[in-house]
């Protein structure tokens, strides 16, 4: 099976940017932890990190094609864009929306996603254990399609 670990504006700085918010890892940090624990579960994971919608539209065009399924921090697109949300409605693959913070007790723009009624499902506020629990959907999908 392969991921996509899809990652949008700002998460580059990760490990730098509001460390109390986000957490200390570097996105290379979180890369490596996914990939290594994707490998260890027979899952390919690669990684991709634009600041730029179009990017990422294009992006998920392209993934529907070549991937299982993608986990996905849209970062703060998440609560604007709308073109974003139609390019995971475009593909048959499942998305999984992942945010570190919790983004239901923040801010009341962040309230907002566009993206989750459009994905398979959403995990926030856990931190890296975000995506490794989005990551370890795929292994259970994984699990059970060979076992069929
Ligand atoms: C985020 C939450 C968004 O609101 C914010 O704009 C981000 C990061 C998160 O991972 O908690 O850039 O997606």
């Amino acid at each position: 099976m392969k991921v996509l670990l899809l990652n949008g504006p700002n998460l580059n700085m990760l490990g730098k940017r509001e460390p109390g918010i986000y957490g200390k890892k570097t996105l290379k940090d979180i890369e490596q932890d996914i990939a290594n624990l994707g490998k260890s579960h027979n899952i390919e994971v690669s990684c991709f990190q634009s600041n730029s919608e179009g990017e990422l539209v294009t992006e998920i065009q392209k993934a529907g094609d070549v991937f299982d399924g993608i986990i996905f921090n849209a970062g703060a697109y998440t609560h604007t864009s709308i073109a974003i949300r139609d390019a995971i409605s475009s593909i048959k693959i499942p998305v999984i929306e992942v945010h570190l913070s919790n983004i239901s007790n923040r801010e009341p723009f962040r309230h907002i996603s566009y993206i989750s009624p459009v994905c398979a499902g959403s995990i926030s506020g856990l931190g890296e254990e975000s995506y490794v629990l989005a990551l370890f959907w795929f292994v259970r999908l994984n699990q059970k399609k060979i076992s069929e």
